[in-house]
């Protein structure tokens, strides 16, 4: 499936797209360049399911822990900065993974050996300054 965004206001509905997209999958991979809108598509997700606390990119921790709604968690991880999978396995990356709560992943390309089988991939481009391309596929 494929959503063109011609400005932020249109993330809402997007994330909205993705969720029903995603049925019951709850692992979200995010692959798009530096810059690309991961982080700032992965809040408009966040506020769909009711998250009040600040989300931001877990830039030291690899991953951040939220609530949603429901007492939904949800799990965010960076992984640009990792520099060997063992960091990825010191946080306990299975836990969260198989946790069955909802995890939202940037730069998965980065731990490709620790990835699940299954997943919602989403690809976002940017195909302006102001506008970009979000596909979603199941693996
Ligand atoms: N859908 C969009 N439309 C217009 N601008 C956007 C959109 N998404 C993100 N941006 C802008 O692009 C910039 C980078 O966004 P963001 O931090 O979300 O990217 P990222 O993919 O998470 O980057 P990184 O790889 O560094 O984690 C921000 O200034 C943001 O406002
Ligand atoms: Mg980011």
């Amino acid at each position: 499936m494929e959503i063109e965004v011609n400005q932020l206001a249109d993330l809402n509905q997007a994330a909205l797209s993705l969720l029903e997209f995603a049925n019951e999958e709850k692992i979200f991979l995010f692959e798009g360049e530096m810059g690309a809108g991961k982080t700032t598509f992965i809040k408009a997700i966040c506020e769909a399911i009711g998250v009040a606390d600040v989300v931001s990119s877990p830039t030291f921790s690899i991953v951040n822990e939220y609530q949603g709604n429901h007492n939904q968690r949800i799990y965010h991880f960076d992984f640009y900065r990792i520099e060997d999978l063992r960091e990825a396995y010191d946080i306990g990356y299975e836990e969260y993974f198989y946790s069955g709560d909802i995890c939202l992943v940037e730069w998965p390309e980065r731990i490709k050996e620790l990835l699940p089988q299954e997943y919602v991939h989403v690809s976002i481009t940017a195909t302006t300054p102001d506008t970009r391309l979000i596909t979603f596929t199941k693996i």
